[in-house]
């Protein structure tokens, strides 16, 4: 295993990531030469008020920086191999009321970068002669003070879509720095878990999930939570968390920390009183064998929409079993039955971003058991993705299925009944694809005993 702390005590490794983008840039035109150049997140003030909004620093600045400032600016010199940071200068004004900025020579010891400069000297450094004579850049990530006249070529297209296909292939650091969110969300999943039997409501174990992240270094989180109690747990991105826990079976938790950027996505789903009902014991047996089966066939090269498939397999069989369903197996894959049970797809790359980039999804295939998987194709060594299969018993959804008749054939209404109250189960790993294999990143208690024990004190 991997020692996170000694990884995470180096830097960024920003350069590693500017070459590699260049790279890919230069397999798709062999031309490509002159200045990168990207603007980190601007400060925005929040509307008829004096306070800033809550800041989120580009992802795209962040890869080939490391560098979470707002208002900085980076230039890379292709030709030259030099990469300059660009840092707000000391304004005496601000230090009245933010202190003292990051100077210069802090961001050049922090930062993975040759040279660091400030904000006031991009104009000038990218118009020196002899910067060449392309520019790549991001469209409307440009400022309007920024010109690019003395560039003869501009491009605002190749860029982005280099570091987007570039980040989906992550190096030890950015496995290090997701292995460590996910270590702070083991830590706040295992403090719900411990405190879900005598909560009255959502929202104190929202609260219990972001203080434990904070506490342990964490300060952002990397969505929304979703804390969904029974039936909630069948909207698949919940958003109220406000909800009263009494008399409800299960609570589904979708919770992830960031760390320095970077996301874990873990969902758990557990029984609010400490044992498990016979019917939500039976979804939640299906549904981590849908995971682990499908966890099992990981390695790179695996064809993402198989495994995808499989998962529908083994929530078929889970299913006739139980009586839910009736009929054949292969008929029902066939029609896309499950997908009343399970609508949305296995899984998606995480990186900095929760659902992160590189995925080639396609939101209008015809084909259902499709249309909502993020990833599609083969997937690379060095890809983080998330396994995360569910069975939902959401009635908006379900509902129309059982006035079809293609579908209602399939589906024994009367066994369906019993289980409304189950909500939905969801369960969510990230996990490392290797050459041979796989590594899972999370460590958060998924075992049913395991899991009873906790919330039961035992
Ligand atoms: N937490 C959002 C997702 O699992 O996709
Ligand atoms: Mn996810
Ligand atoms: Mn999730």
């Amino acid at each position: 295993m991997a020692d996170v702390k000694a990884i995470l005590a180096g830097k960024y490794p920003a350069k590693a990531h500017a070459r590699r983008v260049v790279e890919w840039m230069r397999a798709k035109n062999p031309g490509v030469s002159g200045v990168l150049y990207l603007e980190g997140q601007k400060t925005r003030m929040i509307e008829d008020n004096d306070e800033t909004q809550p800041f989120r620093q580009r992802r795209f600045f962040y890869y080939l920086t490391g560098c979470a400032l707002p208002d900085s600016y980076f230039t890379y010199d292709i030709d030259n191999d030099k990469s300059t940071l660009f840092i707000p200068p000391i304004e005496p004004e601000s230090v009245i009321w933010s202190g003292l900025p990051l100077s210069v020579d802090e961001a050049l010891s922090l930062y993975d970068v040759d040279q660091v400069l400030t904000t006031d000297q991009v104009a000038s450094t990218i118009a020196h002669p002899h910067s060449s004579s392309a520019v790549w850049a991001i469209a409307n990530q440009v400022s309007d003070h920024i010109t690019f006249l003395e560039f003869n070529e501009k491009d605002f297209s190749l860029l982005k879509l280099a570091i987007e296909e570039c980040r989906v292939i992550k190096d030890e650091y950015e496995v290090a720095l997701t292995r460590h969110a996910n270590d702070i969300s083991t830590i706040a999943h295992t403090a719900v878990l411990k405190a879900v039997k005598h909560a009255k409501n959502e929202r104190e174990l929202e609260a219990i999930f972001i203080a434990k992240s904070i506490s342990h270094g964490a300060r952002e989180q990397a969505y929304h939570s979703i804390v969904a109690s029974g039936t909630a747990a069948a909207t698949l991105h919940y958003l109220k968390n406000s909800e009263p826990l009494t008399g409800k079976l299960n609570l589904l938790l979708d919770a992830g920390a960031e760390y320095d950027c970077y996301a874990s996505d873990i969902t758990r789903t557990f029984p609010i009183n400490g044992r498990f009902s016979s019917e939500s014991r039976a979804i939640y047996d299906i549904v981590l064998q849908m995971q682990n089966v499908c966890t099992n066939m990981l390695k790179e090269g695996v064809i993402w929409d198989a495994v995808h498939l499989t998962a529908h397999e083994i929530a078929i069989e889970g299913l006739l079993k139980l009586g839910i369903l009736q009929g054949d197996k292969e008929d029902i894959l066939k029609t896309r039955t499950s997908v009343a049970f399970f609508p949305h797809g296995l899984g998606h790359y995480l990186g900095m971003d929760t659902h992160d980039t590189g995925g080639h999804p396609n939101y209008e295939d015809k084909d259902s058991i499709f249309r909502y998987l993020r990833v599609r194709g083969p997937l690379p060594a060095g890809a983080i993705i998330t396994v995360e299969p569910g069975i939902y018993f959401c009635r908006f959804i379900i509902e129309p299925y059982l006035t079809d008749p293609v579908h209602a054939a399939y589906i024994n209404f009367d066994v369906l009944n019993k289980f409304w109250e189950v909500g939905g189960v969801r369960i969510e790993d990230n996990i490392l694809i290797t050459k041979d294999g796989y590594e899972n990143l999370t460590t958060a208690v998924k075992d049913v005993t395991k899991m009873e024990e906790l919330i039961n004190g035992s």
